[in-house]
């Protein structure tokens, strides 16, 4: 079956969810549902988020501040997670009205979520803009990160696509040539 090229993206799917937590200049924590987030370079430790927009809050105060954190989201917090794509005005706590909580970060000044089990604090190291592509690409150097264990433990929300989400299945291991 042929894909259409503009949903070819899909068959790169799922990837984990995560809440990306922001501050604006006013120190206001923002959080909204990602999972175009991609790795970039082990040393260092690089990170991609993909913004489709340069609208959103997220990509706003992250270029304001230089900084975000990347909270792994659960199966046990996933619909509250979800919930906080919604549209709101610049300083509102969606995280406090879907009945989630912060937690104090190691290294940066955004706070954390604190019901992720699994947490990179990031550096905003550069912003990535193809010309004419509708997504920007936040470029993250991890400075901090913690987890609570494998992904028996954190058990992350597989973003498949649109209302689309998956688990995580069983572990394969395989023989490699290296
Ligand atoms: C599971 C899920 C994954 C999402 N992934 C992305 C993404 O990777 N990039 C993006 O720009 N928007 C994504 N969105 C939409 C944003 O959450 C939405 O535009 C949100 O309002 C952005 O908030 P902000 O303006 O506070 O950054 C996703 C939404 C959901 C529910």
């Amino acid at each position: 079956m042929k894909v259409p090229l503009n949903s070819a993206v899909r068959l790169i799917s799922p990837r984990v969810t995560a809440l990306i937590t922001t501050v604006d200049k006013q120190d206001r924590v923002n959080a909204a549902p990602y999972s175009w987030i991609y790795p970039i370079s082990y040393n260092p430790p690089l990170v991609g988020v993909g913004v489709g927009g340069k609208h959103k809050h997220t990509y706003i105060n992250a270029k304001e501040t230089g900084e975000f954190a990347i909270n792994i989201v659960s199966e046990d917090f996933a619909q509250q997670a979800v919930n906080c794509e919604e549209q709101h005005e610049p300083g509102e706590d969606l995280l406090k009205k879907h009945g989630l909580r912060t937690t104090p970060p190691e290294k940066i000044k955004t706070p954390r979520v604190r019901e992720s089990r699994a947490v990179l604090e990031c550096r905003l190291k550069d912003i990535i803009e193809v010309e004419g592509s509708d997504h920007v690409i936040l470029v993250g150097e991890v400075v901090a990160a913690e987890s609570a264990g494998g992904l028996e433990e954190i058990r992350p929300l597989m973003h498949d696509s649109g209302k689309k989400f998956r688990s995580v299945g069983k572990e394969i291991v395989l023989n490699r040539r290296r």
